[in-house]
């Protein structure tokens, strides 16, 4: 039986983890969940799972969540200490991360600091504290686990350890919904258009990255501190259709690929029961005749995140976090119908182009935030700019 604590339980990941667990009853116990403010669902799963702590991050939902649990011995905490106490709940053995945000940053440090196996669906997280995450799980022993499909895939090929004779690694990206859009339309592309993924029903901010392609560029800094691989050993391309998660080549030309369904309850069952495999209540790929793969490159122009990423994953220190800061803030302000398509990496790039920190290559936890905040103010600024006529 191993206790998880479950951060983000009322999201797309966590709800797709509490179906696992559902699964496995006599495998996995759920002593904490935490959430932002769907107090409704995280009521009806903590009802459900039975856990000793619920924690809601926004503290103006607490009366309501506390008279929801009243009875049921249930702990109940708001704010960010909620969100450490069931990041940090003695009796937890794993915890996955799957909040949205660099709002997993503290939670992820505390857990690794407290001895926690970690989950981590939160690509925010390592893209902005990296080193700071993965320093910090060598020093305290803790396993780092990835649960994003792609990072899945590659630590699936490698057999979870480090390979001497890996070369490098090739993340797959479906391109998203405008992958054969004419670029001249891309600026009028709706919030609703953006929504829709051909291939993977996820929360709204990352399937918006997915069709800007930041999400790819996240996920190349992320696979840098996972696999602690040099940027030019880590590679993209276009695969529509999400059926390989992605590959890693070795150093005599072989190439090793993982192949499933999109449905991501497969990868966190992976990182909650590895080494082990379960059978789980996810689809097959089934009859693999007539399957055809289908690869293509990148096209710089209609993606223009992706080459951003990796010039600020280089750059290292604070300039991812700047990047992923304005890049969360500008995916807002375009799901709020206050900027276009295009504007969300024309104003990541400006944000990063007037940004004069990022010169110490290992910036403590109060400069990555400092940054995050600075990325945030001005990426405000750029969209109060924009005109929408
Ligand atoms: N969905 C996928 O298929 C997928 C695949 C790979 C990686 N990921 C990564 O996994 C993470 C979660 O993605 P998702 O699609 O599950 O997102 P989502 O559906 O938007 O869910 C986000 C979760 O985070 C909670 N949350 C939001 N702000 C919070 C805060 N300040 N403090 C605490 N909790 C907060 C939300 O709570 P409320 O709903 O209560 O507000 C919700 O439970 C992201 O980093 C994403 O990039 C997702």
């Amino acid at each position: 039986m191993k206790n998880l604590s479950i951060l983000g339980s009322t999201g797309s990941i966590g709800r797709q983890a509490l179906e696992v667990v559902a699964a496995y009853p006599e495998r996995f116990r759920v002593v904490g969940l935490a959430a932002g403010r769907n107090i409704r669902l995280l009521t009806a799963q903590a009802r459900r799972f039975r856990p000793a702590v619920v924690a809601v991050a926004d503290e103006g939902c607490y009366g309501e969540l506390r008279a929801e649990l009243a009875g049921t011995g249930i702990t109940v905490m708001a704010g960010e200490e909620g969100l450490l106490a069931v990041a940090t709940h003695a009796a937890a053995k794993q915890v996955l991360v799957a909040v949205v945000g660099a709002a997993g940053i503290a939670p992820t440090l505390a857990a690794i600091d407290a001895g926690k196996e970690i989950a981590l669906a939160n690509k925010e997280t390592l893209v902005a504290a990296g080193h700071l995450v993965t320093a910090r799980a060598k020093k305290a022993g803790v396993p780092l686990v990835p649960v994003d499909s792609e990072h899945s895939a590659i630590f699936q090929c490698l057999g979870g350890r480090r390979h001497p004779g890996l070369a490098r690694i090739i993340l797959t990206a479906s391109g998203g919904p405008f992958l054969e859009l004419p670029l001249e339309r891309l600026a009028e592309v709706t919030a609703a258009e953006a929504l829709s993924h051909p291939s993977w029903r996820m929360g709204e901010k990352v399937t918006v990255d997915s069709a800007t392609l930041m999400n790819k560029g996240l996920e190349v800094i992320e696979a840098h501190w996972f696999f602690g691989l040099d940027y030019d050993r880590i590679g993209v391309v276009i695969h529509p259709g999400s059926i390989v998660h992605s590959m890693v080549e070795m150093v005599d030309g072989s190439i090793l690929a993982q192949l499933g369904p999109a449905d991501m309850r497969l990868p966190i069952a992976y990182a909650l029961a590895h080494p082990e495999r379960l059978a789980g209540p996810w689809p097959r790929l089934g009859e693999l005749a007539g399957l055809s793969l289908r690869f293509l490159p990148v096209e710089a122009q209609r993606f223009p995140a992706l080459a951003l990423a990796y010039e600020m994953g280089r750059r290292g220190g604070t300039w991812p976090a700047v990047m992923n800061a304005a890049n969360e803030v500008a995916v807002a302000a375009f799901l709020a119908g206050r900027i276009r398509f295009t504007d969300i990496i024309r104003i990541v790039a400006a944000v990063c182009g007037h940004y004069g920190g990022g010169e110490d290559p290992s910036p403590d936890l109060p400069a990555v935030l400092a940054a995050d905040a600075w990325a945030r103010r001005k990426a405000e600024e750029f969209i109060a700019e924009v005109k929408m006529t």
